[in-house]
């Protein structure tokens, strides 16, 4: 969603925030700006991509100051005049704006009867003409930002120029990121690091309520009552090649191929080969602790969710645990009863996702103990929670989320061994997990040798309208996070059910023109799933079966055989099939694979 860039030192702005935008492109968005300031205000805006706002700026565009945006549509439809900066009427102030001013109506309402003129439908605006207002009164930008944050309800990320003050440029944090990076000479700031490692590695995050005052010599950070804050910069272990596709034609085939990488990178340091254990230090929970939950209760949004249902079987086979997991979302908003003896472990690539940070801070505010599974180091959901497991899958740019997917797999298959071992799981059966776990990488790279094969049915399948995922119990998430990417990139209609339900209700779609992808592991389901088979079949359907025999391929139209690890642990391998099958079809259908249209990489907004 939304990307913040600012630049302030000796360079010229402009072509670093162009850069710096373009790093954020895959977060989604639909229209995008810049300014520079030099002896006043020169700005650009464009409905469209970064590349078309490249275009728009002229060379004569100079000024060594400077902010830019990438806008991802809520108030007011995509166009250039509501997309950011948004000047005040007298264009002495600049503002971008990440998240969202709840009461803008009111505030805008109030500033128009002052005889305010708005140019935008935005709820951005408001701040540029509080802004306006209160530098008018105070002797510093920072402290006129913090007097109009004041009468500001909502969530955001800004940063704000002030032509009258050609060196320095204010930044201010309240539920949406702001990292500063620190440069020779220069600062810079945005939303995310992705629009920083080119430049620096040193980074300092704001915390909610901060504000920060960045001038090329330096900053000073301040928390919202004025006070100065002391922060320690981070060196951020990301490269620059992590923003780059690497030679391969989309980010979404590269994270897809990274993956015997990414969960070894999840596993590394962590399993325990005398003991039959995980070691699982960011967790900050000893054995006592560790036993006393008696219930888990996972929540995430999108496919973090999906990865959240398999990592609740995982807990419930391997510790016997009762455990669910339920997307974010829903969670928050039905005032759920916080329980002391339940451990809650919040699920995040991301780390930003905004129902999913709203949800743990509503359950640290009642009390409840929070872990979470998040990718991205330092991120709001990371710092608010109580420890956790980072996945170290290295940043994910592709919206449709994969190799995250598979690490928080591997991370729950860790959170439930370790659980097991300290209740009843066996040494025998922990070695048989750990030994699991130790083969995917190596399983993931012959899965990925059958990509020209997986591309064949995804030509075939791409044609047809609508296709429906089944699975049983351990399937079924796999199922679903089938489907889910299959239409998030596709477009193509998906939609998962258990096998045991299609008698329900869905065997009425079943026919030529809607083919199944039917989840087949070799487990002790293996007989019922074979049996549905034969009933979609019967009904003209054609299946592509994903499973482990090749004698029961032959009761498939067609199937995608993958190797067998332990039963608990077969889910992670069913899934990357599945991945390149959505992958092949939405290349077969032209479409646009890493921004699937109206998607956005982190949903920070409600
Ligand atoms: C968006 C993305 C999904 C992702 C979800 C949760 O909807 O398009 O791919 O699964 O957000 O993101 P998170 O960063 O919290 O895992």
């Amino acid at each position: 969603m939304c990307g913040i860039v600012a630049y302030v030192g000796p360079k010229d702005a402009a072509p670093i925030l162009l850069e710096g935008l373009q790093r954020l492109e895959y977060r989604g968005y639909d229209s995008a700006g810049v300014v520079v300031s030099n002896k006043g205000f020169k700005v650009r805006k464009v409905k469209g991509r970064v590349a078309d706002l490249a275009q728009a700026v002229p060379a004569r565009f100079k000024g060594t100051l400077g902010i830019g945006h990438t806008r991802w549509a809520t108030h007011g439809v995509p166009s250039d005049v509501n997309a950011h900066p948004h000047l005040s009427a007298d264009e002495r102030v600049a503002v971008v704006h990440n998240g969202i001013i709840e009461n803008a109506t009111e505030l805008r309402a109030k500033l128009e009867a002052d005889g305010v003129v708005f140019a935008s439908e935005t709820d951005s605006e408001v701040l540029s003409h509080l802004i306006a207002r209160t530098v008018e009164e105070t002797s510093s930008l920072e402290e006129a930002v913090r007097k109009a944050l004041k009468s500001v309800v909502g969530t955001y990320g800004i940063a704000v120029l002030d032509s009258e003050r050609p060196g320095e440029v204010v930044v201010a944090r309240n539920g949406s990121p702001i990292v500063l990076g620190i440069g020779e000479k220069e600062m810079f700031a945005a939303s995310d690091v992705a629009a920083l490692v080119r430049y620096t590695r040193q980074v300092v995050h704001l915390e909610d309520g901060e504000l920060a005052v960045l001038k090329a010599d330096g900053f000073h950070t301040f928390a919202s009552g004025g006070l100065e804050t002391a922060k320690e910069p981070l060196t951020v272990d990301v490269e620059a090649g992590h923003y780059d596709t690497g030679g391969f034609e989309h980010y979404l085939l590269k994270e897809i191929s990274e993956q015997p990488e990414t969960v070894a990178r999840t596993l590394r340091g962590r399993l325990d080969e005398r003991f039959h254990i995980a070691h699982l230090g960011g967790l900050n929970m000893d054995a006592r602790e560790t036993r006393s939950f008696r219930r888990v209760k996972i929540i995430g949004c999108g496919s973090a969710y999906y990865s959240g249902q398999i990592g609740a079987q995982l807990i419930e086979e391997l510790a016997r645990i009762p455990a669910d997991a339920e997307p974010a979302s829903e969670f928050r908003y039905r005032n759920p009863v916080v329980d002391p003896d339940t451990l809650y472990v919040a699920i995040s690539q991301s780390g930003e996702t905004y129902d999913t940070l709203a949800a743990v801070q509503e359950l640290k505010r009642k009390g409840g103990r929070v872990i979470g599974i998040v990718n991205a180091v330092g991120s709001a959901i990371a710092r608010e929670v109580d420890g956790g497991i980072y996945l170290h899958a290295g940043p994910e740019v592709s919206v449709a989320s994969t190799k995250a997917f598979t690490s928080t797999a591997v991370a729950f298959a860790l959170l439930a061994l370790h659980f097991g071992r300290v209740h009843d799981l066996s040494p025998a059966d922990g070695r048989r997990i750990v030994d699991g776990l130790a083969k995917l990488p190596d399983q993931i790279e012959e899965i990925l040798k059958q990509g020209d094969r997986i591309r064949d049915f995804a030509r075939k399948y791409a044609g047809r309208p609508s296709i429906m995922f089944v699975g049983r119990v351990r399937g079924y998430p796999v199922a679903r996070e089938g489907a889910q990417k299959l239409k998030e990139i596709s477009y193509i209609h998906a939609e998962a059910y258990p096998a045991s339900e299609l008698k329900h209700g869905p065997l009425a779609l079943i026919g030529p023109e809607m083919p199944t992808v039917a989840i087949v592991p070799d487990d002790e389901l293996l007989d019922k799933n074979l049996t549905t088979l034969g009933e979609i079949r019967a009904r003209g359907g054609n299946v592509l079966m994903i499973g482990h025999r090749e004698p029961d391929a032959k009761l498939a139209d067609d199937a995608i055989v993958v190797p067998k690890n332990e039963i608990e642990l077969d889910p992670i391998l069913l899934t990357i099939p599945l991945q390149l099958l959505a992958y092949h079809a939405a290349v077969a259908l032209e479409r646009d694979v890493d921004k699937p249209r109206n998607l956005a990489k982190s949903v920070t907004v409600e």
